[in-house]
């Protein structure tokens, strides 16, 4: 397996959804920096349920500092970030241990660990791992604002129905919408979207734009570790993404040149592009205009709505109504998660180009 994440600014992943708790350890941040639980709670609480069409697992949620902080500052050691599991009912999960839920990891996972993974709110394979991943980004996005870099995302689809596009005031409030959406109007009909799919025992999925504000120029190592590819290798550790677009993007394809290219200019005594269809990536390293990307989401596939599978054990058709609590759309949830992992990527390859200092004065 593997659980690291990041070349100077290490992030390593551990914890199951019904184990005794999730945690992440932070290596490479440079001593100094000021930190507080407040600094990472305040993150982590805008992955919390916040909307009828979330999960009923009530999870406090609630942020520990286990090492790497004295007196408010980095140490400069590894940092360890912990939260409890509380509200644990696996019943659900004995019950269908055999019947692989279909969409989930149920099936990969016990062919893969030979069934001693555990199981149980799918383990490892659950979304409340991405609780570290928030965790680490809060830290990211600590570090980045010592260079001015701003991290930004925000719900632009649901269920196929679209977010205008909005401002950046009006992005940078949508952390207050329970659907994280910065068109209060395109919200409330998602809503009744989400409503409508879970009162049918099914469920829905949508897009997240994600984007980071002041990226100096040069980020990225091509040609392996470019700035797309490594940030699409973080978004795809977020369970239920299955794509990723920069700039244009996949309609890319289907323009010409004389669209699709971002011609130059001076702006301020500075270089910039009039337009950024490129998503602020140039072979693999960051051109200082905004970098903009778009994640798909894929509906959750834990569905009341009668599905087929089968049971492993005695190798037979079966069918499955997944009980239990799951959200019924995720997008909402893992907006803060993509921001963290924007954050964290940038953070490394910041660190990489030599842009944070060693120690924070
Ligand atoms: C924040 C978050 C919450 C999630 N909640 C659920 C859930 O309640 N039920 C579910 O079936 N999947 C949920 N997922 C998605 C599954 O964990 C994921 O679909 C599964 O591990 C299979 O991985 P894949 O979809 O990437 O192939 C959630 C994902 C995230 C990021």
């Amino acid at each position: 397996m593997e659980n690291s994440l990041g070349k100077l600014f290490t992030i390593t992943s551990f914890g199951e959804s019904h184990s005794r708790c999730v945690g992440i350890i932070i290596d490479g941040c440079p001593a100094g920096l000021p930190v507080s639980e407040e600094d990472i709670q305040r993150e982590v609480d805008k992955r919390k349920p916040t909307s009828p069409i979330a999960t009923t697992r009530a999870e406090e949620d609630k942020v520990e500092i286990l090492s790497g902080i004295f007196n408010g500052h980095a140490t400069g050691a590894p940092i360890c970030l912990l939260i409890w599991n509380k509200d644990i009912d696996p019943s659900e999960y004995e019950r269908i241990r055999f019947l692989p839920r279909p969409g989930h990891a149920d099936y990969t996972a016990d062919m893969k660990y030979g069934g001693f993974n555990d199981f149980r709110g799918g383990g490892r394979f659950s979304g409340r791992i991405t609780a570290t991943f928030v965790m680490a980004g809060a830290i990211a996005k600590k570090l980045l604002s010592v260079i001015d870099v701003e991290v930004l995302a925000h719900t632009v689809e649901i269920g196929g129905l679209k977010a205008q596009s909005k401002g950046l005031d009006e992005i940078r409030q949508a952390n207050q919408d329970p659907l994280k959406c910065a068109d209060p109007e395109a919200a409330k009909e998602m809503l009744k979207l989400i409503e409508q799919a879970k009162g049918e025992g099914d469920s829905v999925g949508g897009i997240i734009e994600g984007m980071a504000l002041n990226v100096p120029v040069g980020l990225g190592e091509p040609v392996f570790d470019t700035l797309e590819g490594d940030l699409a290798k973080a978004f795809f550790a977020i369970p239920a993404v299955k794509g990723v677009e920069f700039g244009s993007g996949f309609a890319a394809a289907g323009k010409r040149g004389s669209e699709n290219n971002d011609p130059f200019t001076i702006s301020n005594g500075k270089i910039v592009t009039v337009t950024n269809n490129a998503g602020g990536i140039l072979g693999g390293i960051s051109n200082g205009m905004p970098i903009v990307v778009r994640v798909a989401v894929k509906p959750t596939s834990s569905i009341a709505k009668s599905q087929e599978t089968v049971d492993m054990k005695k190798m037979q058709s079966a069918s499955l109504e997944v009980k239990g609590r799951h959200d019924a759309c995720i997008v909402p949830r893992a907006v803060p998660v993509v921001e963290a992992m924007i954050a964290v990527t940038l953070c490394d390859f910041a660190m990489r180009a030599g842009l944070i200092p060693e120690v924070i004065k």
